[in-house]
Parts: C-alpha cells; sequence; structure tokens
C-alpha cells in the first residue's frame, strides 16, 4: 500500500507557512504537523530541565522522553507537553531564538525525524517546517517553498503577536527575523534551503487567499495522479 501522501510546506520564519499549511490541511482533511513547535517544545524542555542548549547527548535524550500531546485542530490547537499546556509559552520569540539554536544540532535533529514521520497518516498530511521536503519527507507528492521579504515577514509577525496580546517592538522583530534566517540558512546540518523539485512562492505580494488557491490547485492535481 501506498504511504499517505504529504504536502511538505518549507519556508524562512513568518512567511505565513504555518496559516497556509493550517488552512490546506483543513480544506483536505489532512493531519498536520507544526515541525516548528517540537523545536520549540525541545528548547522550552531544555530551559525547564537545566540542559545546556549545546549538550547534544543530552538534548537527544530529553527529546526521547518528551511526551507531547497537540489537542483540537487549526488555530484551536492546544500543545501538552508532560501534561502542561505550553501553548502560548513556546511562540514567544526566546523561544523561538533557542529552538532556532538546539535545531543546528544533529544529533536533536535526528532524534525529532522519527517523531516527525510519524505524523504521517491517512489520509494525508501537511507538514510544515524547514527541511520537510528536503530531509523529512523528501517523497512528498507536493513542496512548497514559501518565502516573503524580511520587511514583510516582520511585519505579519508583529500582527500576530500583537493579536495575541504579546508586547512587541517591529524593529526588534526584524532584527530577529534576519538573525534567524542568517542561523538557518547558514547551519551545516538540513539547512533552509528549497528542494530541487519545490515549487517557490514569494508571498510578499500575495494574500494566503492567493498563496492557498494556488497550493489547492496543485494539490488537487496531483492528489489525483497519485490515486490514479
Ligand atoms: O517555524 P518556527 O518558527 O516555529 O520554528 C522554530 C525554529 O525551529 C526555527 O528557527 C528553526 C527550527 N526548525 C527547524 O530547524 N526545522 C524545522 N523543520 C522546523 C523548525
Amino acid at each position: 500500500m501506498n504511504p499517505a501522501p504529504v504536502i511538505a510546506i518549507d519556508g524562512p520564519s513568518g512567511s505565513g507557512k504555518g496559516t497556509l499549511a493550517v488552512r490546506v490541511a483543513e480544506r483536505l482533511s489532512f493531519h498536520l504537523l507544526d515541525s516548528g513547535a517540537l523545536y520549540r517544545l525541545t528548547a522550552y524542555a531544555a530551559l525547564r530541565d537545566s540542559v545546556g542548549d549545546d549538550d547534544e547527548a543530552a538534548l537527544a535524550a530529553l527529546v526521547a522522553r518528551l511526551a507531547i500531546k497537540f489537542h483540537g485542530a487549526g488555530d484551536a490547537v492546544r500543545v501538552l507537553l508532560d501534561g502542561e499546556d505550553v501553548t502560548r509559552a513556546i511562540r514567544d520569540e526566546a523561544c523561538g531564538m533557542a529552538a532556532s539554536r538546539i535545531a543546528g544540532l544533529s544529533a536533536v535533529r535526528g532524534a525529532l525525524l522519527a517523531l516527525q514521520r510519524n505524523f504521517r497518516r491517512a489520509p494525508g498530511l501537511v507538514a510544515d517546517g524547514r527541511d520537510m521536503g528536503t530531509v523529512v519527507f523528501p517523497d512528498a507528492v507536493i513542496k512548497i517553498f514559501l518565502t516573503a521579504s524580511a520587511q514583510e515577514r516582520a511585519q505579519r509577525r508583529y500582527k500576530q503577536l500583537k493579536d495575541k496580546g504579546f508586547d512587541v517592538n517591529l524593529r526588534a522583530l526584524l532584527e530577529e527575523i534576519e538573525a534567524r534566517d542568517q542561523r538557518d540558512t547558514q547551519r551545516t546540518v538540513a539547512p533552509l534551503t528549497a528542494a530541487d523539485d519545490a515549487i517557490v512562492i514569494d508571498s510578499t505580494a500575495l494574500s494566503i487567499e492567493q498563496v492557498q488557491d494556488r497550493v489547492l490547485e496543485l494539490a488537487a492535481q496531483r492528489l489525483q495522479a497519485v490515486t490514479d
């Protein structure tokens, strides 16, 4: 039997891939993997358990004992770590930066690999991250690489965090996004890059609806071809 089809959506912070992934998964009734949340959860647990963010072996062992649960779907999803609701805590920028740091360690990426692949279930999976199409699901039927200018991404992130009640500063966000881009694209292990067979979409001047329509159109063509 063929494994469940995967739609991989990769791209830099704030490109809108999270929102896009949620919408596409909802429309297709597919499962959703927010892989960034797994890196954030690992970073959060490391801080909680006083594990150094450069201690590869201890971090990999930590991943193996994490009890992670996602409850609900879409924007209403709640993330539980060892029974504690950390939905909000893992979203702050400090946690994102710590996640970006530990994401450069190959032992951490290796430990998270099986966990991510376990999300692949019928009828299909939309996987959102940095290396979904290049490393985790190289056989994905559709690979999207979503980008936007750093300025536009900072603006979107600003609005998103403000709406959630966080106290944020646009200039600081832009600097953080640029620093994170730099680290995510320069790291030696699974750097942020478009797969050779990815479709690159620059969403700087596009609405989320326009991007969503484009991806759903591709999904209609390719998923049909897979089941034929
Ligand atoms: O998508 P996000 O902002 O929640 O991700 C947080 C960090 O985790 C990001 O800076 C890089 C890392 N990450 C990664 O290296 N690979 C992934 N597949 C997802 C996230």
